[in-house]
């Protein structure tokens, strides 16, 4: 007992709890920087760290992480948030490629008209579409839309819930389709996963000239303190680098950028499997995740402003990035 207060008691708790985050976040960067490079392979990174080359490559390695979205695809389904509609217009604006107006009928926002032949279409590809949460969004609009994902247990859900867009096996680095054969590229809560330059030069290959590249990703608003909680917990092993404002660069015009706030409103139930879907909850060693998980279950069960509730309410910021390929199109 002595010791215990010797130790500091709970404050002391908190103190060494905030040491061992910030040494985990300097444990994360250091192994990032070694690994991109390649100064120590990860046999080399396990044995520092006391575990398997298998234990810290399924931990830290972003490829690993990339892949991980599969064994929770039902879980990311359920937990995910769509993208606010005003976002989603602004990436595909509707009437610059003649949706919106055929002889002066406007479409309306869930129908197309029936004169609307596919070849007047909006052709527009979602990039490691996942389950589809922005193909659905793009379908409900008119557009004609084909989706490129990798994993086959993502494609299953997309197929399943967004049965009128075309589902490809593809990454973004080597995209399944013909030059020139989409108007708009979009990319959804994944470009930080790509090869951006690869990625960069497919998207370019794949638009007609003037066509637009169009990036998006949900943050969660930290300015809520629960919310500021729940992300301390989510990130206690590690932080995760996403870079929302990328530069892209020639062969694409100056970006635009457009910030939307808008609120989730989901369960108990889906927060948990939002919570589980994340790819670095994933690939967490079992008891980690389980640990982690508990965590969460106890904020629901704690905090003021979520005890009891069986809806919660999760603030979001949408960071958009918009760019036009050059009228030369690809150089
Ligand atoms: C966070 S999820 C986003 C899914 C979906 N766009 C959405 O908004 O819900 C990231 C997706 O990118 C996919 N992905 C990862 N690396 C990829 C790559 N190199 N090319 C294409 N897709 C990739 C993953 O399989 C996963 O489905």
């Amino acid at each position: 007992m002595a010791d215990i207060v010797g130790a500091g008691g709970i404050d002391g708790l908190a103190r060494v709890t905030k040491v061992l985050t910030a040494l985990e976040a300097e444990r994360a960067e250091l192994i990032q920087q070694l690994r991109s490079q390649r100064l120590a392979s990860w046999d080399e990174i396990g044995q520092a760290c006391g575990m398997t080359r298998q234990g810290a490559s399924r931990r830290w390695s972003q490829e690993a992480q990339a892949t991980s979205f599969g064994d929770a695809a039902a879980a990311y389904q359920q937990g995910r948030p769509p993208y606010p509609a005003s976002a989603v217009d602004w990436l595909v604006p509707a009437n610059e490629h003649g949706l919106q107006d055929f002889g002066g009928r406007a479409a309306s926002r869930n129908r197309v008209p029936e004169a609307v032949s596919a070849a007047q279409r909006t052709r527009v590809l979602d990039l490691g579409a996942g389950t589809g949460k922005l193909s659905r969004l793009l379908v409900d609009r008119g557009f004609e839309v084909t989706a490129v994902e990798p994993l086959a247990e993502m494609r299953e859900q997309l197929a399943a819930s967004v049965p009128q867009a075309v589902v490809l096996d593809g990454t973004a680095e080597q995209i399944p389709v013909a030059d020139g054969s989409f108007d708009v590229v979009v990319v959804a809560q994944a470009w930080h996963w790509f090869d951006a330059a690869k990625a960069l030069r497919e998207a370019a290959r794949v638009l007609v000239p003037g066509g637009t590249l169009g990036l998006v990703w949900n943050v969660r608003d930290q300015s809520e303190p629960w919310v500021a909680e729940l992300d301390r917990i989510l990130h206690q092993h590690g932080p995760q680098v996403m870079d929302t404002h990328p530069d892209l660069g020639a062969p694409f015009e100056q970006a635009e950028r457009l910030e939307v706030r808008w609120e989730h409103q989901l369960t108990r139930a889906d927060l948990l499997a939002m919570v589980a879907s994340r790819s670095y909850v994933i690939t967490l060693p079992e008891t980690e995740r389980t640990e982690l998980l508990n965590q969460v279950t106890e904020l629901l069960d704690s905090h003021l402003d979520l005890r009891g509730r069986k809806h919660l309410t999760m603030p979001y910021l949408t960071h958009c990035t918009r760019a036009r390929l050059s009228e030369a199109g690809e150089s």
